[in-house]
């Protein structure tokens, strides 16, 4: 991560001391590099130089309307889940033929919402939804254009929670059943079929379970075509993993080769859904040690962010290095890194080396540029974290720490407690 590097032990984000930010801002926050965001969605656009191609960036991997909107003004397309991320996208800036729809869940006014503002496609996760998405756009007077979410049951070789193109898993349309769900699409009048479409789980660090999944997808598009179903867009979706400790994931170049290889022979557009290889590394999370705390078998750094601002650590046990923000001569400890919240499971980092830190030092708790904000949390009514973008020597709050007043925001005591 070029753009987060110390200068006379002193740790930077571009050409601003993360300290001063630290100061001026007060912790816990998120930082983001400008230069970060810009060069990973470059670097992974590129990749596809000269194919016909479209990268969606995943929003549940960072909704912060300045990094959309930042994607946006890109030439990105954005994959969303909710009609939320449909909200957040358009105000951000993203046009709506750019914008896919993926999920199991979609209710009626988020179809409703995202077939009037006529988005690229839905990928579609099962036979009663296609059904309800046909009847809405009929409603509206519209067609829909669709693909299929097509479970190809391929081993990601991830997390067990984030699998999702297994045949346990919940996702999609089992491939067995997809071709009798699209000659089921064919008939419906106010259904456009434009795609296929898979997405089989996130932090993969090896190409080929892409690949195997994207032989079944051609197999199909292929039988498609014999039956006249013309199809222009293959939606492979998102997953491409990174680096958070010792991993290797394939370069995006590397990636891009074994995909557009296998697609050569093809006419299909390609859609892409990366969001943690774009923002994943182009964020931390800078915290404050509040106490040191020696027990009997442990040694512990209480810090001013919990499993309320990263729910990574405690949810999946994924590790994210933590590194102290100025360094000195002191050395090291082993320590488990915890917040302020009731929880044993309330904790960055268990037995861990870090920096021997004292009340008051800061420390980046790296790596945490996507599902960090997305998944926080006000558990415990902490107000959630800001957010800070740095851009070459600037640095802008780009979502303002929550007040108090924030946390009672819609409630009231009804009137039969007063
Ligand atoms: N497309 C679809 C349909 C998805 O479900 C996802 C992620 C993506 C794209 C983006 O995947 P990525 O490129 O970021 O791997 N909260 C978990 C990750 C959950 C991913 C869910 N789906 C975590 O913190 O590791």
């Amino acid at each position: 991560m070029h753009h987060f590097q110390y200068k006379n032990n002193e740790l930077y984000c571009e050409s601003v001391s993360v300290t001063k930010i630290a100061e001026d801002v007060g912790t816990p926050f998120y930082l983001y590099s400008h230069a970060t965001l810009k060069r990973h969605f470059e670097a992974f656009n590129g990749a596809f130089e000269g194919m016909n191609r479209l990268v969606c960036f995943s929003a549940k991997a960072n909704t912060n309307l300045a990094i959309l909107h930042l994607f946006a003004s890109m030439g990105s397309g954005l994959d969303i889940v909710s009609g939320g991320e449909l909200y957040r996208g358009l105000e951000a800036g993203f046009s709506p033929g750019k914008i896919v729809y993926s999920g199991v869940g979609k209710k009626i006014d988020e179809i409703d919402y995202a077939i009037s503002s006529k988005i690229l496609m839905f990928n579609v996760e099962s036979l009663e939804e296609l059904e309800l998405i046909n009847s809405r756009a009929k409603n509206l007077k519209l067609k829909a254009p669709i693909a299929l979410r097509v479970n190809p049951d391929v081993d990601p070789k991830t997390h067990p929670y984030i699998s999702t193109g297994l045949k346990k898993n919940k996702f999609g349309i089992e491939s067995d059943a997809a071709l009798e769900a699209y000659k089921a699409a064919m008939e419906m009048k106010n259904i456009q079929i434009i795609g296929i479409d898979c997405h089989i789980g996130s932090q993969i660090t090896q190409v080929r379970p892409f690949e195997d999944a994207l032989t079944k997808l051609k197999l199909l598009a292929g039988t498609l075509k014999e039956l006249g179903i013309i199809i222009q867009y293959l939606d492979m979706g998102g997953g491409l993993g990174i680096t958070y400790s010792d991993e290797s994931p394939p370069h995006p170049v590397e990636y891009a080769k074994a995909l557009v290889n296998s697609l050569k022979e093809t006419s299909l557009a390609l859609i892409l859904e990366p969001g943690r290889v774009i923002v994943g590394n182009a964020g931390i999370l800078v915290t404050q040690v509040l106490y040191r705390k020696s027990g009997k078998i442990k040694e512990f750094a209480i810090v001013d962010a919990a499993m309320n601002d990263l729910m990574r650590p405690t949810l999946y046990k994924a590790f994210h290095a933590i590194e102290p923000v100025k360094k000195t001569e002191k050395g090291t400890i082993i320590a488990d890194v915890v917040g302020p919240i009731c929880e044993t499971g309330d904790f960055l980092a268990l037995d861990r080396q870090i920096a021997d830190v004292q009340r008051g030092d800061f420390l980046a708790v790296m790596s945490a540029g996507a599902y960090g904000f997305t998944m926080s949390s006000n558990y415990c009514s902490r107000p959630r974290a800001a957010e800070v973008m740095v851009y070459k020597d600037r640095f802008e709050v780009i979502r303002q720490r929550e007040t108090y007043q924030d946390l009672n925001k819609g409630e009231s005591i009804p009137s039969f407690l007063l």
